[in-house]
């Protein structure tokens, strides 16, 4: 009797749950079956599994967290300074869109075709001294509106492949461009295989690529090639620069919200870190299921300021931006729940996209209200000199950069050696 109630209340909830996707932003909803999925206890044997279960279960047994209405964490409104500078107006615009909850249309939201809106002139007119910005950075907030670039090569299957029994367990998701072949092929070959490991742990993994410029040698065809036969390149069609690794970021987790939604957790990285996969794993495995849900974790800067020396890489001009950056997650790896997905997309179309793409990724946390967390095994800055050749000063670590691929491929087989003894 009770279980048909519960029965009863999970298809009511279910419905509400589609109706309200259907109607809401209008977001592509594919893996509506996390949704509808009765948990079915899962018999394993090991310990691995059962904490796994126990993860997938926070997940799966509660429809509604996957429907909570854009909200924008206080911390986060309180962040962004009043000011003057682009960024910020747009910003408080943007906010003050979303609380008089104007319905933003499919035709309105920011896309591919609107890349228009931002002319020179506007721009001009907005930023007093947008003639005297850097070129490349002109570029950027010529391209700042565009969002949902067209998917060049796609792997829609990547994560469902094999069903149920395939469920994703740990994607890695690797920043490359198109010329990185090699570092690809050392990753395909060591951290990034694709495999299960111990526990039916399912790690899958996949390339994310711009295109190359017009003044480089097209490899085209080479690209489609090596998509096909190992069906993990995923490239859209923007040209890759340090400016554009936000947009690359966002269309990855429009991607991964549409084909990857059911994978646990997602590692965000660069194409030349070593990771250490199964310490990644063993971590995962320990989290408690709260924590599973919201897991933002990495190499934390906190406390830092844009960089106001045009010179500068990072450089932020002040009639661009004003503010210090929120605490965030390293850009070379980090990792951060699945469950997050589809939250962080929708969310993102409330924030204006910023130059560095990982102090973008802590913004949108912040204002999902999500704290970053330190963990001392990421090593964005790598370790010292004389341990960077060995294997057993990489065995507790989770990441270490940078490493050429021949590096990685010794540490890889050091590790695993049966003669290596710590
Ligand atoms: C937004 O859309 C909903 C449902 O389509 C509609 O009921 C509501 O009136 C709209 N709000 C505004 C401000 O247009
Ligand atoms: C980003 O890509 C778009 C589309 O290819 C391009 O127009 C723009 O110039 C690029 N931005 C930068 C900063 O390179």
């Amino acid at each position: 009797m009770r279980r048909t109630k519960v029965l009863v209340a999970m298809v009511l909830t279910s419905s509400l749950v589609l109706i309200f996707f259907y109607s809401s932003l209008n977001l592509q909803v594919v893996h509506t079956q996390r949704a509808f999925t009765v948990s079915v206890p899962v018999i394993r044997q090991n310990v691995s599994s059962t904490t796994r279960a126990k993860q997938q279960n926070m997940t799966s047994s509660k429809p509604q967290s996957n429907v909570v209405p854009i909200t924008i964490s206080a911390n986060f409104r309180k962040a962004v300074p009043q000011s003057s500078a682009y960024w910020n107006r747009r910003q408080n615009f943007l906010l003050k869109q979303l609380d008089a909850r104007v319905n933003i249309t499919d035709d309105e939201r920011l896309g591919w075709s609107h890349c228009s809106a931002a002319s020179v002139e506007r721009l001009q007119t907005n930023i007093q001294d947008f003639n005297s910005y850097p070129a490349l950075y002109r570029d950027f907030l010529l391209g700042m509106e565009c969002r949902d670039p067209p998917i060049l090569i796609d792997q829609p299957d990547k994560c469902t492949s094999e069903g149920r029994e395939g469920q994703t367990y740990l994607l890695f998701a690797i920043k490359s461009v198109p010329r990185n072949f090699e570092r690809r092929q050392a990753i395909r070959e060591t951290w990034g295989q694709e495999r299960v490991y111990e526990g039916g742990l399912r790690v899958r993994t996949v390339f994310l690529l711009g295109t190359s410029s017009t003044e480089d040698p097209d490899l085209g065809q080479l690209l489609s090639f090596e998509a096909q036969h190992f069906g993990d390149l995923l490239q859209w069609d923007f040209r890759e620069s340090f400016y554009n690794l936000t947009l690359k970021d966002n269309a990855f987790l429009h991607w991964a919200m549409k084909h990857c939604s059911s994978a646990m957790f997602i590692f965000k990285g660069d194409d030349d870190v070593f990771t250490n996969t199964q310490a990644v794993l063993t971590y995962l495995l320990s989290l408690e299921p709260e924590k599973a849900k919201k897991l933002y974790v990495g190499h934390i800067v906190s406390q830092a300021s844009p960089f106001r020396d045009a010179k500068n890489k990072y450089y932020v001009p002040q009639t661009f931006y004003e503010g210090a950056y929120p605490p965030y997650a390293g850009g070379g790896g980090f990792l951060f729940s699945g469950s997050l997905l589809q939250p962080l997309f929708r969310l993102s179309q409330f924030i204006p996209f910023f130059p560095i793409d990982d102090v973008y990724t802590g913004m949108c946390f912040q204002a999902l209200g999500i704290t970053p967390e330190a963990h001392k095994g990421f090593q964005t800055f790598d370790i010292r000199e004389q341990d960077r050749e060995n294997a057993c000063a990489h065995r507790d670590l989770i990441l270490v950069h940078q490493r050429s691929p021949q590096q990685t491929l010794r540490l890889w087989r050091g590790m695993h050696s049966h003669l290596l003894t710590c």
